[in-house]
């Protein structure tokens, strides 16, 4: 699909598509892990991060206009595959307690794949003088890893205390 990959423009603008594709599908996958969620709580957390979602989709499309570049086409596949094992998950019979446990450790490892993307992404975008860009995907780089630090906190101050 990238047939010319020569320089870091062509690398970053990869890694954008691949940015893009993966929030897409995040923007179909929270509204169910907010409803499998039993926790208020850990629920208003889905939910407040598909409108941060939301907005991150908005960024990437901002900075894939000033490139005058289209993102779609691409699918990532690492998201792909780690919504699929979320869903597996959802669809097990577990506790209430035991669920939401299984819901933070799923999320967990999509905010992480994306604190990854965005960090390459923009380092890439400084490096090659693309500094508003660089400005929005620290934007969205900080907000996951808030994202992350709020499922932690949510996990250890008392849902795995209740699963156990
Ligand atoms: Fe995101
Ligand atoms: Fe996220």
């Amino acid at each position: 699909m990238f047939d010319k990959l020569k320089t870091l423009d062509d690398l970053y603008e990869m890694q954008l598509k691949d940015l893009y594709s993966a929030e897409k599908q995040l923007v179909k996958a929270l509204p169910q892990m907010a409803a499998a969620a039993k926790d208020g709580r850990l629920r208003a957390g889905f939910e407040h991060h598909l409108r941060e979602t939301e907005n991150q989709v908005a960024r990437l499309e901002k900075i894939g206009k000033a490139m005058e570049l289209d993102l779609g086409g691409h699918t990532c596949k690492a998201m792909q595959g780690l919504i699929a094992e979320g869903q597996e998950t959802m669809s097990e019979r577990a506790t209430d307690e035991v669920m939401d446990a299984a819901l933070i450790a799923a999320s967990q490892r999509i905010e992480h794949y994306e604190i990854s993307g965005y960090g390459t992404a923009a380092h890439f975008a400084e490096r090659l003088g693309h500094s508003d860009a660089a400005t929005l995907l620290r934007q969205t780089l900080a907000e996951e890893q808030l994202t992350d630090t709020k499922l932690n906190e949510l996990a250890k101050n008392y849902i795995n205390q209740k699963a156990m």
